[in-house]
């Protein structure tokens, strides 16, 4: 995954383009570079690492038209050459490019037959130097659909001519939006880009190609018509996406969460019983997420199993070609993705589809590909999340389908004043003390080399989810079990010392203190998330007990305890190594 940044106006572009790069870094930082239009000169910048000190200040002349890219790399490695803007043999033309060209070599074989020389190693670099080819007879706008019908594979592109100051965007697959100012025109591959300048944003559909010029223009690939597409405005603010006095968007975004669960919870009622309905008339249900939001699928489905009839089976998007059988139109599909982008989920609708299955959703960022593939879906409302872990859109996933499944049981009302009473817990749970405390515990398992979490019915999957997060930001091997399980194997590397998390529930909490005693007499070191303090805790995080609605609360202190320890071992919290916040790749 990568960021992309275009802009055109009356501004200084390189002063503009750099800043809103710097946004995009979550998405991708191991090189960036810009490039604009100045006096019928393509000037560049390109540089491995992370843009920082005096990059942000950056200028590259009076030029008002440019573009820029952040890369996480996924085709040759990270250096000066392989990152972005590349530039078209003949200088006439510069691209950045997020995704992946499958028939790259053959392209590249092409051209080389035809003269054109490669001073990169990666497959974006065939996209300038197609369009200059095709330049030859036709003009950039044709050019550029020549090229983009050559490519196989997902991208989103932007082009920029020197002769014409045109730019040229397009997407399939890989997110890309327009924002609309007063005297200026943004094109980036999430809009915090550009929440500065405006927050009319106009979305792209897959195969659509747009043109800047005096103009905006926009024609669709797939269904070789001129198209027009309407400005929408977006709710979101600049304000929510900045860190304001936070030191890491992640600490923010777990401090949100009283606002965003609120958010969360006010829905249209109509919708939410809708949902309720195609639930209770489907022949079968799947929920279908990857990461943090299959743990929440999970979790839907323990919550529906208890609390209903109905046998919601959760599925990793990417396992999904194995239930493809039992998919026809009397399915229902619920896909739950934050981002709206990841590729594993776009193709599990995709699946789901072509198997005539009813394909609804559960998303955070409106107007993602995957708000445009299904039948109807919930918005999260949790607000930009910058941080590349999920944090506030996790309990607002867990918020939503609670909801749903009170309203299955005709519960609507129920529910809603459930998750109202709720939310002065979770004021306590984000609250300065709170995160003092936490830090305590930081400091004791910094060193550790391994975490267990457990937990038994609905706190399993708020197992699973724990050892995620502490393992993606701290880079602590921790694993999640099924309370009853880690006897079946994992306890032989229980020895003294070694942290296990528990989460105990007020009510049936026998066993889960029994799977706690097994491992605290092999020398476990317990924490324990409850309510009340148990003697065997030798530290304990006080949850106030929410019944069904526990796991809400019970992820905020780990949230807490995962950004702590990232922290303190030199990690950026923001920004862990190897991830990026929506997988966009297979
Ligand atoms: O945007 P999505 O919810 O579809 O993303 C799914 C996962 O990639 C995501 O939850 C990932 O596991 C995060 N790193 C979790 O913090």
């Amino acid at each position: 995954m990568c960021g992309i940044v275009a802009y055109k106006g009356r501004q200084n572009a390189s002063e503009i383009i750099v800043p809103s790069l710097k946004k995009l870094e979550y998405r991708g930082y191991d090189s960036w570079g810009i490039a604009v239009i100045n006096e019928n000169n393509i000037e560049y910048v390109k540089k491995s690492g992370r843009i920082e000190g005096e990059d942000i200040e950056i200028n590259l002349g009076d030029a008002n038209i440019g573009i820029g890219h952040t890369r996480w790399a996924t085709h040759g490695s990270v250096t000066d050459e392989n990152a972005h803007p590349h530039l078209s043999n003949d200088g006439n033309v510069a691209v950045v490019h997020n995704g992946i060209i499958e028939n790259y070599k053959e392209l590249k074989k092409f051209l080389e037959t035809n003269d054109f020389k490669f001073v990169s190693e990666t497959d974006s670099e065939i996209i300038p130097n197609l369009i200059e080819y095709y330049c030859k007879n036709v003009r950039f706008k044709t050019a550029v659909k020549r090229t983009l019908k050559r490519i196989k594979g997902n991208y989103s592109i932007v082009a920029i001519e020197r002769e014409t100051g045109i730019i040229c965007a397009s997407r399939r697959g890989s997110p890309l939006v327009l924002g609309i100012g007063e005297d200026a025109t943004f094109v980036a591959s999430d809009i915090p880009a550009f929440l500065d300048y405006t927050t009319n944003v106009v979305y792209l559909y897959d195969g659509d190609i747009v043109l800047i010029d005096e103009e905006i223009s926009f024609f669709n690939l797939d269904e070789n018509v001129e198209v027009k597409r309407e400005i929408e405005k977006i709710e979101w603010d600049a304000e929510q996406a900045k860190k304001g006095n936070f030191k890491h968007y992640m600490l923010k975004e777990i401090s949100e969460q009283v606002d965003s669960i609120e958010r969360a919870i006010t829905q249209d009622k109509e919708l939410i019983e809708g949902f309720a309905k195609d639930i209770k008339k489907a022949r079968n249900v799947f929920l279908v997420a990857c990461g943090s939001s299959y743990h929440a699928s999970l979790h839907g489905s323990y919550l529906l199993g208890k609390n209903t009839s109905i046998n919601a089976i959760p599925v990793l998007a990417s396992e999904f070609k194995n239930y493809i059988n039992f998919i026809d139109q009397e399915s229902l599909i619920i896909v739950i993705s934050q981002s709206g982008e990841t590729v594993d989920v776009l193709d599990a609708v995709k699946m789901a589809k072509e198997q005539k299955g009813k394909v609804l959703a559960i998303v955070n960022v409106q107007g993602s590909s995957l708000t445009r593939e299904v039948e109807k879906y919930i918005l999260m409302n949790a607000g930009p999340e910058i941080g590349v872990l999920s944090t506030k859109t996790y309990t607002s996933q867990l918020a939503i389908l609670s909801l749903i499944s009170y309203s299955v049981n005709n519960k609507y009302k129920k529910g809603l004043k459930a998750l109202k009473a709720l939310i002065k817990y979770v004021y306590a749970l984000t609250s300065k003390n709170t995160r003092e405390y936490l830090k305590k515990l930081s400091r004791n398992l910094r060193y550790v080399e391994h975490i267990y979490t457990i937990g038994r019915n609905l706190e399993y999957p708020t197992a699973l989810e724990s050892a995620l997060k502490i393992k993606e930001v701290s880079y602590i091997h921790a694993e999640g079990f099924a309370g009853g399980e880690l006897k079946h194997g994992t306890i032989a590397l229980i020895e003294k010392g070694t942290p296990c998390i528990v989460f105990v529930p007020e009510k049936n909490n026998e066993e889960i203190i029994s799977n706690m005693i097994e491992v605290k007499s092999r020398g476990a070191y317990i924490i324990g998330i409850g309510s009340k303090n148990i003697e065997e805790f030798d530290f304990f995080i006080k949850v106030r007990d929410a019944g069904e609605l526990n796991s809400i609360c019970q992820i905020i202190p780990i949230q807490i305890l995962a950004y702590h320890l990232a922290v303190m071992k030199g990690h950026d919290p923001d920004k862990p190594r190897n991830l990026a916040k929506s997988v966009t790749v297979k």
